[in-house]
């Protein structure tokens, strides 16, 4: 018999809560062990009391198909520097410890980016405290996996929004440029924007000359085709190389802005309409799709499988059709940007979408 604790961290997206479905499923079902959701990520455990929740299979009956997570998140604030009421900044690693051990935990499940999950597994080593890994990120950049949890819904609602545009670029006349996530890699704008049959997607990954994208759409122009769909990766930086930010009220620096950049001068250098959609946080909201379902269901049994074989400090990861196990170090030893050879980056090529290059 164990008690396992599981917590989500980082930014959310659609399919965490079909992972604790599935974790509570295999170990309370088949095993018949304890599980315990802690709230808010690591912040759930240096919380005092330690602010967690008896997880059964009532519990999560119907949570499959909803956005978010049951739990809640967080991706502010690193636990070794935490920034404190005061202004001060305080390492709570030894407190996260202290709340597993209070738990009575004998394992934790943590599903993650390849931020939170590297602060995860240092806090599990410095506290010896038996971690398995489960990577979730719209961005799709994480460790070996070739899916994370969350990426398929996003492309799924950005290529819908190509869809939509599509159609009201037509009747307009106009050049719709669509936003997309992705901090440091362009794997939803590839995928969207093949699958929303964009003219121009731009991906931080493949350098590109706004002659070349204005060259495009004047051939558009030329062509009697007046409208055009441009997709943009948020990493995407200015022709000069700057990266598009501004400042929240915390003073952090966010992605955004790339979408009016260029708009504004597509139409000073094409004469047409130009107009942006920044699609934002809808790309991580909302029912996760029959994929992302399907991949936290399998995650979230082998997972707790790994537990049951006393195999940690281990990543669940999906590759050729399967779950496979990779010690979690070398798992997110590997960043995935897009490989501006791979067979994406040439079917778009092929399909002739200027890819600003
Ligand atoms: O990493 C996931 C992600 O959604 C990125 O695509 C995006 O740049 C970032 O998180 C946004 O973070 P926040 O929710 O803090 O605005």
């Amino acid at each position: 018999h164990k008690r396992i604790g599981i917590l989500t961290s980082g930014g959310d997206c659609a399919g965490l809560n079909a992972v604790i479905r599935a974790v509570t499923h295999r170990a309370v079902g088949t095993y018949g062990w304890d599980v315990m959701g802690i709230y808010r990520a690591t912040q759930g455990l240096m919380s005092r009391p330690v602010q967690a929740i008896e997880l059964d299979l009532d519990k999560v009956d119907s949570i499959l198909t909803k956005g978010g997570t049951m739990l809640g998140t967080t991706n502010k604030g690193n636990p070794f520097a935490f920034p404190m009421p005061d202004g001060t900044f305080h390492d709570c690693s030894e407190d996260i410890i202290e709340g597993y051990r209070q738990l009575g935990l004998d394992a934790l499940i943590g599903i993650g980016g390849d931020g939170s999950l590297a602060i995860l597994r240092k806090i599990a080593q410095q506290g010896n405290l038996n971690f398995v890994a489960i990577p979730k990120t719209i961005d799709n950049d994480v460790g070996i996996t070739e899916r994370s949890i969350g990426f398929d819904t996003a492309v799924n609602i950005a290529t819908e929004a190509l869809d939509r545009l599509h159609f009201t670029a037509a009747s307009h006349d106009r050049v719709m440029i669509l936003e997309v996530m992705g901090r440091d890699a362009g794997h939803i704008a590839i995928s969207a924007g093949i699958a929303g049959g964009a003219d121009v997607i731009l991906i931080p990954e493949i350098p590109y000359t706004l002659d070349n994208v204005c060259r495009k759409i004047q051939e558009h122009q030329a062509q009697g085709r007046n409208f055009s769909l441009v997709v943009v990766s948020e990493a995407v930086c200015t022709e000069q190389g700057e990266t598009v930010t501004w400042s929240d009220r915390f003073g952090e620096c966010r992605l955004g802005g790339i979408g009016q950049y260029l708009a504004d001068r597509l139409s000073t250098c094409t004469g047409a309409e130009t107009r942006v959609t920044v699609l934002g946080h809808t790309q991580r909201g909302g029912i996760p799709s029959p994929l992302d379902r399907l991949i936290a269901s399998a995650f979230g049994v082998a997972a707790v499988d790994l537990i049951a074989d006393e195999k940690y400090d281990h990543m669940v990861t999906w590759q050729q059709r399967q779950v496979v196990y990779v010690p979690i170090q070398e798992a997110l030893g590997h960043y995935q940007a897009v490989d501006p050879q791979g067979t994406l980056v040439k079917t778009a090529r092929g399909l002739q979408i200027c890819l600003g290059d």
